[in-house]
């Protein structure tokens, strides 16, 4: 079975394109993971269909309702399924977690709006918060497209080759190395010797240093 996945949100039309496209499109079309988006104003009930109201005890905007929510999250959950939220205050993403969570049988990703939601979703229906960076977008829509990119790519057949995800940034703590292909020499820059040289020994040494260069020019932090 197929990993699946139910996104939850306002906003259902910003992710049209982004199924279709590229190895993530590949991967839905192949059978690799199946992904619903849902509008979460389907299952609001009033007669302007409000999925959002003022805070209680005032302040700026507004804060997602619990009703239209939790009626959503109850029609799409299984049993076992596992109920993420996109929010700026969850646990930072990482690659250990869009691995877990590629493991799972069905995912429900719920996108936040505004100043936030009741408080209430979040302890009643939700299992797991995650924030994809320290920067807040203005909804979660793209968070979670970030999310189902970043999972996709961990389970088996979705990257042709299963070979593209061991040397990659991250894998090891390290960012990666530097890649180039043909021509050998492009407006008077050629390619490292190293490279063309077929010694696959040295071309690791090579690999291995530059991946070590620019991890403590750029990301000092992973070395620690
Ligand atoms: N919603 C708004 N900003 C977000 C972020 N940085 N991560 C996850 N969800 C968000």
């Amino acid at each position: 079975m197929p990993l699946q996945i139910d996104l939850l949100t306002l906003f259902p039309r910003m992710l049209d394109g982004f199924l279709a496209e590229s190895i993530l499109g590949k991967g839905i079309a192949a059978g690799h993971l199946a992904v619903k988006v849902h509008d979460l104003r389907a299952w609001a009930t009033d007669k302007h269909r409000t999925a959002d109201d003022r805070p209680f005890g005032g302040g700026a905007g507004m804060v997602m309702k619990a009703e239209p929510v939790f009626a959503a999250i109850e029609q799409v959950q299984t049993p076992g399924c596992r109920r993420i939220y996109l929010t700026p205050d969850g646990a930072p993403l990482s690659p250990t977690i869009a691995h877990r969570l590629s493991q799972e049988r069905h995912l429900v990703l719920l996108s936040g709006h505004y100043e936030g939601i009741d408080q209430r979703i979040r302890d009643g229906v939700i299992d797991e918060e995650i924030s994809i960076g320290d920067y807040v977008l203005t909804n979660g829509t793209l968070a979670a497209a970030v999310l189902i990119d970043a999972l996709a790519r961990f389970i088996p057949g979705v990257l042709g080759e299963e070979k593209s995800l061991t040397h990659e940034s991250f894998t090891n703590k390290l960012l990666d190395f530097p890649q180039y292909t043909r021509p050998a020499e492009f407006r008077g820059m050629s390619v490292p010797e190293v490279l063309l040289s077929g010694n696959h020994a040295e071309i690791e040494k090579w690999r291995s240093a530059r991946q070590l260069e620019k991890t403590r020019q750029v990301r000092p932090d992973l070395l620690k």
